[in-house]
């Protein structure tokens, strides 16, 4: 049974609750967000975090931004949606789920608009479109489970670089999803999760949420990755994104492009797993994507006391680009895109009815 990250409580006057992230693994506390400064703080603190689940508690965070609005015109609800969105779009600028939920919050309410809707009208619709986020983000994850659990052989050890777990979506996770569909089917799987450095995402949350699931998962530091697949104990790597270019380069958490290398070199498949929402529409490469940096502390001193001289400077952005040349396969939940590249990807997105334009 996997652990439940995000879910939405009562009706209009409800609340979304999620779990606490950066209190794993030592206290699993749920937080309670009743405010759109208070889901925006929470995406920033990386209380929840993963590009799927940041795109829900988006969709989630508008739907806290519209619920007081009684009695207004369809007109005064959109301009109101407007600044709601803004704020929530502020919180983090790598995960492009974060956009796509508010792209598609803001495309729904335009629509009930057009068709004569007033504002409590399109409050409702706006509720109705923010559980859809919620509950096709559960069922993709399960699809692509079972696409990528193709991929695992029985007896397989898999490599995972921070944390594309249930912890990271509404459902049962990315680059985890076909672990744990491969391990239902009866297969044995084994997990070696990098901690990665800075926030040990893979230490707190994929340790922790493998361990709960009761699957067999070795914690490596970053650096011994190259170590255990020189070793040949590596079957596979396995990893998330956080957005995808048009041509098939990957964006996720600093330090996957360096695992991609030594896949590459040790003749390991290298696999993303990744929705449909999670690829950019308007990007034709990877080096357009924008790249969050974060503070200094979270390298300097992330959990407590100064782990480098006080006043070193430090460079710590939270993702890398790693290029379509060193990816296998991506995962999606429509089925897998080999050896990606610009045609392939296109393809994909425009079969599943996308607008495609060139930033
Ligand atoms: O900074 P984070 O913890 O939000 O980074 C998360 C990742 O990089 C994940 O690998 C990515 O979002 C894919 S999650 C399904």
């Amino acid at each position: 049974m996997v652990v439940e990250t995000i879910r939405w409580v009562g009706g209009r006057d409800g609340h979304t609750v999620l779990i606490e992230q950066t209190l794993l693994p030592r206290e699993n506390t749920l937080l309670e967000v009743r405010s759109v400064e208070g889901m925006v703080d929470a995406i920033y603190r990386l209380a929840v975090r993963g590009a799927p689940a940041i795109g829900v508690a988006a969709a989630f965070g508008v739907m806290i931004g519209v619920q007081g609005e009684r009695g207004r015109s369809g007109e005064e609800l959109l301009e109101h949606l407007g600044e709601v969105s803004a704020r929530l779009a502020a919180a983090r600028p790598t995960a492009v789920n974060l956009f796509w939920a508010l792209d598609r919050m803001r495309a729904r309410a335009q629509s009930e608009a057009a068709a004569g809707a007033d504002g409590d009208g399109i409050v409702d619709a706006l509720f109705e479109e923010g559980l859809a986020v919620w509950s096709e983000d559960r069922e993709t994850c399960r699809r692509m489970g079972v696409v990528g659990a193709d991929l695992i052989a029985d007896g397989a050890t898999v490599l995972t670089h921070c944390n594309a777990g249930a912890l990271a979506t509404a459902g049962c996770g990315t680059a985890l999803a076909p672990i744990y569909e491969a391990t239902e089917q009866g297969k044995r799987v084994a997990v070696f999760a990098d901690e990665t450095r800075p926030l040990l995402q893979g230490a707190r949350l994929t340790a922790w949420e493998l361990m709960e699931s009761g699957i067999d998962v070795t914690l490596i530091t970053d650096g011994t990755a190259g170590r255990v697949l020189a070793e040949g104990r590596v079957d596979a790597v396995f990893v998330g994104s956080d957005r995808i270019a048009r041509n098939g380069d990957v964006c996720n958490k600093i330090g996957t492009y360096s695992v991609a290398i030594l896949a590459r070199e040790h003749g390991v498949p290298f696999y993303v797993v990744a929705p449909l929402s999670t690829f950019d529409r308007d990007l034709t490469e990877g080096a357009m994507i924008p790249i969050e940096e974060r503070p200094a502390e979270e390298v300097a001193r992330g959990f407590g006391p100064p782990t480098a001289p006080e006043g070193v400077k430090v460079y710590n952005p939270a993702f890398d680009v790693t290029p379509a040349r060193l990816v296998s396969a991506i995962v999606t939940e429509e089925g897998l895109i080999s050896e990606p590249d610009r045609d392939k990807v296109e393809a994909v997105l425009l079969a599943a009815g996308a607008t495609l334009t060139d930033a």
